[in-house]
């Protein structure tokens, strides 16, 4: 039996990734830390669609989360055929003001727990047929962000280390792509303080519209969310950083 392993998947676009793979009838490992909410979207996801659905109360945001991951993909011998990074969170703010701590849990979270996971399971990954790894990125890979300095650096990073993975791994079956969506209506702009931004009050994708894309274009290197995104970071290309960096500053107020 198959499994797609999804992080995040306790809200927002990780779960709507478990409720659209679960329609196409993949069996499911979710991980995130609200274990009562993985228990109910299993329970619901099995009893739908008769998939198989497998549930990991882990934190991301320490190693040990991690190697908990890991020890229960090998103990189980669960074989993968899909890997779906997309756990993460923001922290809107001046740097120097807001609390180190979060920004060093972000980085884990958002870049050192997903290059860990990946690589303990691409061996597993390279086993199945056209098997597939979409990183969560987000159009915050494309420039600098002023009052969201780390974020935007952790999906720059993102972005650029699914693109080198994506050629490194292309002649062995794994497909990679970075999927970078711009706002999008989940929990992720209250957890990152940044309801009342221009930014989230231009408007926001729904989490459905993402997820569905992502998934019909899964094996393309980079997928960004939506036409009016992928226009931002098009016509950004054609703009200085300076100019780029001052607008993404502008709309986080
Ligand atoms: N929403 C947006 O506007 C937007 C735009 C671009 C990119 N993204 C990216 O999309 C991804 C998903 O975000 P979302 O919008 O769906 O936000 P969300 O609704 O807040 O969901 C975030 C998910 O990440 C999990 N998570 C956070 N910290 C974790 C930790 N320490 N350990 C394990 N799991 C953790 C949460 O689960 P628990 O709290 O249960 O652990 C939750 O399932 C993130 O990588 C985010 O950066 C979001």
């Amino acid at each position: 039996m198959n499994y797609v392993l999804v992080t995040g998947a306790s809200a927002g676009i990780g779960e709507t990734f478990a409720r659209e793979l679960a329609k196409e009838g993949e069996n499911l490992i979710l991980v995130a830390r609200r274990e009562e909410r993985l228990s109910a979207l299993a329970s619901d996801l099995m009893q739908t669609f008769g998939i198989s659905v497998e549930t990991l109360a882990a934190d991301l945001s320490s190693p040990d989360g991690v190697n908990q991951v890991i020890k229960a993909v090998a103990s189980n011998q669960w074989q993968l055929r899909g890997l779906i990074n997309n756990a993460g969170f923001g922290d809107r703010g001046q740097f120097h003001e807001l609390s180190v701590k979060r920004q060093l849990d972000m980085i884990q979270v958002n870049v050192t727990s997903l290059v860990a996971l990946t690589h303990y399971l691409i061996d597993n990954l390279r086993k199945t047929d056209n098997s597939f790894i979409i990183n969560v990125a987000s159009t915050a890979a494309f420039q600098a962000g002023p009052g969201m300095a780390i974020y935007y650096a952790t999906k720059a990073f993102v972005l650029s280390f699914s693109e080198a993975l994506h050629e490194e791994l292309k002649a062995s079956g794994v497909s990679v792509s970075a999927l970078c969506p711009g706002a999008t209506s989940t929990e992720f702009a209250a957890e990152a303080n940044m309801t009342n931004t221009r930014l989230f009050k231009s408007g926001a994708m729904s989490a459905e519209d993402v997820v569905r894309e992502a998934l019909t274009k899964r094996g393309q290197a980079i997928v960004i969310s939506g036409l009016r995104n992928r226009l931002m970071v098009w016509l950004g290309k054609f703009s200085p950083r300076l100019v780029t960096r001052r607008l993404a500053g502008w709309l986080q107020a």
